[in-house]
């Protein structure tokens, strides 16, 4: 059944990488959109300023991540572990939602993948942290760490591994079904 209005889910990738095995992620992800949804890769992580509270404004770059942002109903992060963390560049961006509250109350799902054993699940657990600060709406279903990615997707973003298939478009329903829960949620 079609929708009047889609579905706005924007996907942020925490690698600049040009061949990041999380952006194909994202790319892998966007093939379960149906017609009603609106799938927009954010690219512009690399132009954000970086943060400093006494210029909560920001740049240019950073008033059109807030409004793309703002539009989304729900986002999706996936991201790679830098020395044991989340990368620079993705802290970076967040940081800038802190006071404004982009993310307050939004369906989030989050995903680390890494060519290593554990999935960069040391990241995750400080990105959950991050976005629990951020009021983002999440639970025990909308983060999954993907272990030795680089066996499990190819540079065309087609995943090898039917596990990885299975798992990613059930964390991709997941938001779907939390966005359509927030948008009939009635305030009493
Ligand atoms: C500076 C740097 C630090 C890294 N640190 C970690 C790490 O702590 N844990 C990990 O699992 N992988 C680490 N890696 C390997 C990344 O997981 C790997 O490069 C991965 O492919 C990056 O994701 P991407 O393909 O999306 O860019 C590191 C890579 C770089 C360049």
């Amino acid at each position: 059944m079609s929708q009047a209005h889609p579905l706005n889910i924007l996907a942020i990738s925490g690698s600049l990488k040009s061949t990041s095995s999380n952006t194909n992620i994202l790319r892998a992800l966007s093939k379960f959109k149906t017609e009603n949804i609106e799938f927009i890769v954010f690219d512009g992580l690399d132009q954000l300023s970086h943060f400093n509270p006494e210029n909560e404004k920001g740049t240019d770059a950073v008033a059109n991540f807030k409004e793309q942002l703002k539009k989304a109903d729900g986002v999706i992060i996936s991201t790679p572990e830098y020395a044991f963390g989340v990368p620079g560049t993705l802290k970076n961006a967040l940081d800038w939602t802190v006071s404004s509250g982009e993310l307050n109350e939004k369906p989030v799902i989050a995903i680390s993948a890494s060519p290593l054993y554990e999935g960069g699940k040391k990241a995750m657990t400080s990105l959950l942290l991050t976005l629990g600060a951020l009021g983002t709406k999440m639970n025990e279903k909308s983060h999954l760490s993907i272990p030795n990615i680089s066996k499990k997707i190819n540079a065309s973003a087609e995943i090898l591994d039917p596990q990885l298939k299975e798992d990613l478009a059930k964390i991709f329903n997941h938001l779907v079904e939390e966005i359509q829960k927030s948008k009939t949620d009635v305030i009493f």
